[in-house]
C-alpha cells in the first residue's frame, strides 16, 4: 500500500508532489520518487531509498516543471533501494503504482522476449512497458546502447534534453463538453473516445519483426493517445492497481486508473490533482472525484474525463471533503499517535452526536437505513475486519449478544473471505474499517454482496471504497487518523458498536431502564476518557517498568479478552515489543509454560463477575514469579499484582472501551522510551490496500 499523487496545471509541482507525499507517507514510506515533464520538455526523474523529507532536500538543481508524478511506497516486490523506487521509466513515460499486478511475470517475460529491458525487481515496471509500448514508444534495438530506454542509468546520468530522460544529478456533475467541470454535477455526453486522427506508429521490436502472434506488443497497435494506450495496456494486466502516468511528449495531462486500489481526483482552479487519498490535496481543494474500478481518468489542468477500460464514458458527481488540512497537522504533539489519543473525549462526542435518543431511551442510526421491520427479522450478526478492526468487531459482539440478545461473532476478514463462506439471509454483515480501503475486508464486503448477504459498515473515512459499497452503516466521525496504529478509531468503533447494540436490543428486549443507563454511561464517556488520559505519568511510570522487556503477555476474559488483544496489538506494532494475549482461561492450557520472573504479563480484571476468575489467574502467574501488572476498577489490588491503573467504572458493558485507553499509553510510552519512529513503525501501513 503506497501513496501516488499527481498535478497537472501551471504551477510548479515539485512542492505540490512533496508535500502531498508526506500527507500520504503512512501508506508506507521505506522509499519515493517524483517524475515530472520539466520546462524544456523534457522528463526529470529524482527517487531514492528514502523518506518523503530526505528526498525533498536532495532535489537536483532545477529540478521542477509539471505536470508531474510522485510515490511513496511500502514495498512488495523489490526490497526498498533506488533502483525500485517509482516512478517507473521507459522512455518518455513514467509510472507510479499501488497495488500488485498478479501476471507480472508472465508479462515482463514476454516483454523482455520482446528486447523489453528491465532495471528493477519489481511488478509495477511492467506498467510502464506496456504503456510506453501501448503509446507507440518502442526502444530502438540500438537505443538501449544510449542508455534512453535504460531506467536506472538514464535517471543516473542523462539530462540533455527533450525526449529523453533528465538526469537526475545535474543539476497527490460534473464535464460539460471538453471535459469543463460545469459545476452542475451531471455528466453530458455519452459514447467511446478514441478514433480517427491518431498516428499510427511503426512497430521496432528489438528484432525490428514482430516475434511472434500472442507477444504482448500485438495486442496493443502503439497509438499516441496516452490515455487510450493506459486503457489498452492494462487489458492485459490482473491484479489491483491505482496508478498514474505521464508522457513527456505529453506534457498538458495526466492519466490515472484504478481496480482495488484507491484513486481520488482533486479539483481546483485551472488545475488538477490525482492521489491515494484525499489526505494528500486537502490543502489545495476540497471537491473530489472517487474513480471506480476499472476506470480510467484523463486529468488535464481545466478538467478531467472518465471511461472504462473500454472507452465507454462514465459519468461522476464531486463530493465536498469535510476535513480541514488543520486535522492532518501534529498540532502541539510530537507524535500523531498521542495526539490522536488525545482527541479521544473529543471524537467520542462527535461519534455519539445526535445519535442518543433519550425519549425512547435508544439510540438513533440514520444511516444503516434499515427499519425496524427489518432488525427484527436479523437473528445472527457476523462482524468482519482486519488488525484492530477486528478486535473492535470482537468488543462489538459481546455488546451485541449482551444487549439484543442476538448470536453475534467476529472474524478476520481475510479468514472469512477465503473460506467459501455461507451467507445467510437473516444474517447482518458488518464490515469495520477505519480507511475503508483495506483490501481484505473489501473483498469479504463483496463476497457477502455477490451472495445476496445483508452489509453493514462501520467505517472512519467518508467516501472510502468500503463506505461506498456497503453504502449504508454508520461513520465514526473521528477526523482524519494519521499514525499507522489506530487508537481514536478503535474506541470510536467500540462506540459505535454500543449505539447499535443499543439500538438493535430497544427493538427487541433491552428495557427502558437498561436503555436509559447505557445512554447515560455513553454520554459520561468522554469526560472518563479526558481524566484517564489526564494521568498518563502514572502510564508512563508502568511503561517504564515494561519496556526492559522481550516478551510480554496480555490476559483477560469474555470482552476483557479483547481488550487485551488490543493492548497487545499496540505494543507490538509501535514498540516491536513481542506481546501476546490469551484468553486468561486458556492460559494453564499451555502458555503458562512461557511464565518465568523475565516475561510480564499486563492483566485485564474489570471488577464484574468474573474478577475472582481473573484473580485466580494472575495468581497462578504470580506462582511461577511472573511480574503482573494490571488494568481493572478502583477498590482493595490482590496483592498478586505489582502494579495497576484503575480506569472509572461505567455500565459493565461499556467497561472494555475505558480499560483499553491506558493500554494505548502504555505502548506510546514503551515505544518512546525505546527510541521507536512511533507513528511509522517499521514494516508496516496505515491502510492495507493489498492481499
Ligand atoms: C492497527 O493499529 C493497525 N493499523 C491495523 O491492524 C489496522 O487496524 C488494520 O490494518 C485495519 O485497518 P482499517 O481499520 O483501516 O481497515
Amino acid at each position: 500500500m503506497c501513496g501516488i499523487v499527481a498535478h497537472v496545471g501551471s504551477r510548479d509541482c515539485v512542492p505540490i508532489l512533496l508535500e502531498g507525499l508526506a500527507q500520504l507517507e503512512y501508506r508506507g514510506y521505506d522509499s519515493a520518487g517524483l517524475a515530472v515533464v520539466s520546462r524544456s520538455g523534457g522528463l526529470r526523474v529524482h527517487k531514492a531509498k528514502s523518506r518523503v523529507a530526505g528526498l525533498g532536500s536532495n532535489l537536483p538543481a532545477r529540478f521542477k516543471g509539471g505536470p508531474g508524478i510522485g510515490h511513496t511506497r511500502w514495498a512488495t516486490h523489490g526490497e526498498p533501494n533506488d533502483i525500485n523506487a517509482h516512478p517507473h521509466v521507459v522512455g518518455p513515460v513514467a509510472v507510479v503504482h499501488n497495488g500488485i499486478i498478479e501476471n507480472a511475470d508472465e508479462l515482463r517475460a514476454k516483454l523482455i522476449a520482446e528486447g523489453a529491458e528491465f532495471t528493477s525487481e519489481t511488478d509495477s515496471e511492467v506498467l510502464a512497458h506496456l504503456i510506453a509500448r501501448a503509446s507507440g514508444y518502442l526502444p530502438a534495438p540500438d537505443a538501449a546502447a544510449d542508455g534512453t530506454t535504460r531506467q536506472a542509468s538514464a535517471v543516473a546520468n542523462d539530462g540533455t534534453g527533450q525526449g529523453g530522460l533528465e538526469g537526475q544529478d545535474d543539476g497527490t456533475g460534473q464535464a460539460g463538453g471538453e471535459g469543463q467541470d460545469d459545476g452542475t454535477g451531471q455528466a453530458t455526453r455519452a459514447g467511446k473516445r478514441g478514433g480517427a486522427g491518431m498516428a499510427r506508429v511503426a512497430r521496432t521490436g528489438s528484432t525490428g519483426k514482430p516475434a511472434h502472434a500472442d507477444s504482448v506488443a500485438d495486442n496493443l497497435d502503439g497509438r499516441g493517445d496516452l490515455e487510450e494506450a493506459v486503457r489498452r495496456a492494462l487489458t492485459s494486466v490482473v491484479g489491483t492497481y491505482g496508478i498514474a502516468v505521464l508522457d513527456a511528449r505529453r506534457p498538458d495531462r495526466v492519466v490515472a486508473a484504478r481496480n482495488g486500489s484507491p484513486v481520488v481526483l482533486g479539483i481546483g482552479e485551472r488545475e488538477m490533482f490525482v492521489a491515494s487519498d484525499a489526505a494528500a490535496l486537502v490543502r489545495h481543494t476540497r471537491r473530489v472525484v472517487y474513480l471506480d474500478d476499472g476506470e480510467v481518468a484523463l486529468v488535464r489542468a481545466d478538467g478531467f474525463e472518465t471511461a472504462t477500460l473500454d472507452g465507454g464514458l462514465t459519468a461522476k458527481t464531486p463530493s465536498t471533503i469535510t476535513w480541514t488540512s488543520e486535522a492532518f497537522d501534529k498540532g502541539e504533539y510530537t507524535h500523531f499517535m498521542r495526539k490522536e489519543i488525545a482527541e479521544q473525549p473529543e471524537v467520542v462526542a462527535r461519534t455519539l452526536s445526535g445519535r442518543l435518543e433519550p425519549r425512547f431511551q435508544t439510540t438513533h442510526l440514520g444511516g444503516i437505513e434499515l427499519a425496524a421491520r427489518e432488525l427484527l427479522d436479523i437473528h445472527r450478526v457476523k462482524i468482519l475486519g482486519c488488525g484492530s478492526a477486528y478486535i473492535a468487531g470482537a468488543i462489538g459482539a459481546h455488546l451485541i449478544e449482551q444487549l439484543a440478545r442476538l448470536p453475534a461473532h467476529a472474524e478476520p476478514a481475510s479468514e472469512f473471505r477465503y473460506r467459501n463462506p455461507v451467507i445467510e439471509r437473516d444474517t447482518l454483515y458488518i464490515a469495520v474499517s477505519q480507511s475503508g480501503e483495506t483490501f481484505d475486508t473489501l473483498a469479504a464486503v463483496q463476497e457477502v454482496k455477490r451472495k445476496g448477504g445483508r452489509v453493514l459498515g462501520i467505517v472512519n473515512v467518508v467516501g472510502s471504497t468500503i463506505a461506498r459499497e456497503c453504502a449504508r452503516g454508520i461513520y465514526l466521525h473521528a477526523g482524519p487518523e494519521i499514525a499507522v496504529v489506530s487508537t481514536k478509531t478503535f474506541t470510536c468503533t467500540a462506540v459505535a458498536f454500543a449505539l447499535l447494540a443499543i439500538h438493535l436490543g430497544r427493538i427487541r428486549d433491552l428495557s427502558t431502564a437498561d436503555g436509559g443507563r447505557l445512554l447515560a454511561a455513553l454520554a459520561a464517556l468522554p469526560e472518563q476518557i479526558a481524566g484517564i488520559i489526564g494521568r498518563e505519568a502514572e502510564i508512563a511510570a508502568l511503561a517504564e517498568r515494561l519496556a526492559g522487556s522481550e516478551h510480554a503477555y496480555f490476559v483477560g476474559r469474555s470482552a476483557g479478552y479483547a481488550v487485551a488483544m488490543e493492548g497487545a496489538l499496540k505494543l507490538k506494532e509501535v514498540s516491536y515489543l513481542h506481546a501476546e494475549a490469551y484468553s486468561a482461561a486458556e492460559l494453564k492450557h499451555g502458555p503458562l509454560a512461557l511464565i518465568s520472573p523475565e516475561t510480564p504479563t499486563m492483566a485485564v480484571i474489570p471488577r464484574d463477575e468474573l474478577y475472582e476468575k481473573n484473580v485466580s489467574t494472575i495468581e497462578e502467574i504470580r506462582a511461577r514469579r511472573g511480574p503482573v501488572f494490571a488494568v481493572t476498577h478502583p477498590g482493595e489490588m490482590p496483592a498478586a499484582i505489582d502494579a495497576a491503573f484503575a480506569v472509572p467504572k461505567s455500565e459493565p458493558e461499556l467497561d472494555p472501551i475505558l480499560l483499553n485507553i491506558p493500554l494505548q499509553l502504555l505502548a506510546y510510552h514503551v515505544a518512546l522510551k525505546k527510541g521507536c519512529d512511533i507513528d511509522k513503525p517499521r514494516n508496516l501501513a496505515k491502510s492495507v490496500t493489498v492481499e
